[in-house]
């Protein structure tokens, strides 16, 4: 008996980008009050990367989607669509999505940002899994693009440590598969803006007499970020009928080593099966997952038919989950 063929969004391709400038945490405890003991034990991160001038958002996510295209073997012309999670763009308008459109000459796509902070790419990837199952479009290139480090208040050493800047991308593509072929399998979004002032970019240019710093009350932020995660990871399974022993690969946002060894010993992953970069990346926001995932098809270790499990937590707040087959 042949199997039924569905429409999904499969992925077929992965890019990442990281600015050039690496600053070790020793380098951040000369710019502030801060110990290079203190950042490892209490968030894993130990070092990031500050980009250029010239690294804006659209310039680092056009390289990742360059990327992403090129391992797909897809050409820029045939691109349908371009989602960019970023809560640093080049301009307030045009989207940086329409930057990125120019400087890869995918002629043919539409685009658009999408303003969810650190769960970004979730939301970003969620959007491109109903545009391409509803027949919209054939595919479309999700990049987060960040840098963070224009937003960062080097006053305050309990956030200026955390955050770096980068960009990745994942390029879906419709395709008629077997249920147990790959593609995404299903997204959970949440949000509650009851907890907007516990992380929050001080001011845009609508609000032009705030300083446009990066705003966090961190032990807030930690204290609803496993709990929230967990739940957002659990929905996941049970809408597939899985458990955490189905799934190959958690790949999570990479804000706090604590934070992601606390989702994986909720959901009882032994720590092998976590990709990990926020000691090399520290919190690039929206780019932290598609960075990490990009990284871990390229060294190997995420491989064609496995099971990859997405979870983010941002401001807003903002969280959720996605779960995908390669
Ligand atoms: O991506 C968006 C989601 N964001 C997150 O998930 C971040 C969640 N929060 C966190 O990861 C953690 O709360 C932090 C890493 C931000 C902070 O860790 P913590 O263990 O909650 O520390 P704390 O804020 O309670 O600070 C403890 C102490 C304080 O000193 P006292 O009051 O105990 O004397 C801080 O002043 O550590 C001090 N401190 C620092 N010391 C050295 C804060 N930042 C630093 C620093 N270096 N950079």
């Amino acid at each position: 008996m042949s199997d039924i063929l569905i429409r999904r969004a499969v992925l077929t391709g992965t890019g990442a980008y990281l600015p050039e400038h690496i600053v070790t945490n020793a380098e951040m405890a000369q710019r502030v009050d801060t110990s290079d003991d203190w950042i490892t034990e209490r968030t894993g991160i130990r070092q990031r990367h500050f980009s250029a001038p010239h690294e804006t958002a659209s310039f680092m996510g056009a390289a990742a989607g360059r990327e992403a295209l090129a391992a797909a073997g897809l050409t820029p012309e045939a691109l349908g669509a371009i989602i960019v999670g970023t809560s640093t763009p080049d301009n307030a308008f045009p989207s940086t999505a329409v930057h990125i459109q120019a400087a890869l000459g995918a002629k043919n796509a539409f685009g658009f940002d999408l303003s969810a902070a650190c769960s970004g790419f979730i939301y970003g990837l969620s959007v491109a899994d109903a545009m391409i199952r509803a027949g919209q479009v054939e595919s479309v290139l999700v990049i987060g693009s960040e840098v963070y480090s224009r937003i960062l208040n080097f006053e305050d050493r309990g956030t200026c440590v955390l955050f770096g800047d980068g960009a990745g991308a994942v390029l879906l593509e419709a395709r008629n598969v077997a249920k147990s072929g790959p593609g995404l399998l299903s997204t959970h979004l949440h949000a509650d803006g009851t907890l907007a002032d516990i992380l929050y970019v001080d001011g845009a240019v609508g609000r032009p007499e705030m300083t446009g710093h990066l705003v966090m009350h961190g032990k807030e932020v930690f204290r609803h970020a496993v709990t929230l995660l967990s739940g957002a990871v659990s929905e996941a399974l049970e809408t597939n009928g899985l458990s955490a022993a189905d799934i190959d690969w958690l790949v999570p946002h990479q804000a706090n080593k604590r934070i992601i060894d606390g989702v994986g010993k909720k959901l009882g992953l032994p720590p092998e099966r976590v990709v990990v970069t926020v000691d090399q990346h520290a919190n690039t926001s929206a780019a932290s997952i598609p960075l990490a995932l990009a990284l871990a098809v390229r060294d190997g270790r995420i491989k064609p038919g496995q099971l990859v499990l997405l979870e983010a937590l941002g401001g807003g707040l903002t969280w959720g989950s996605a779960l995908l087959r390669l």
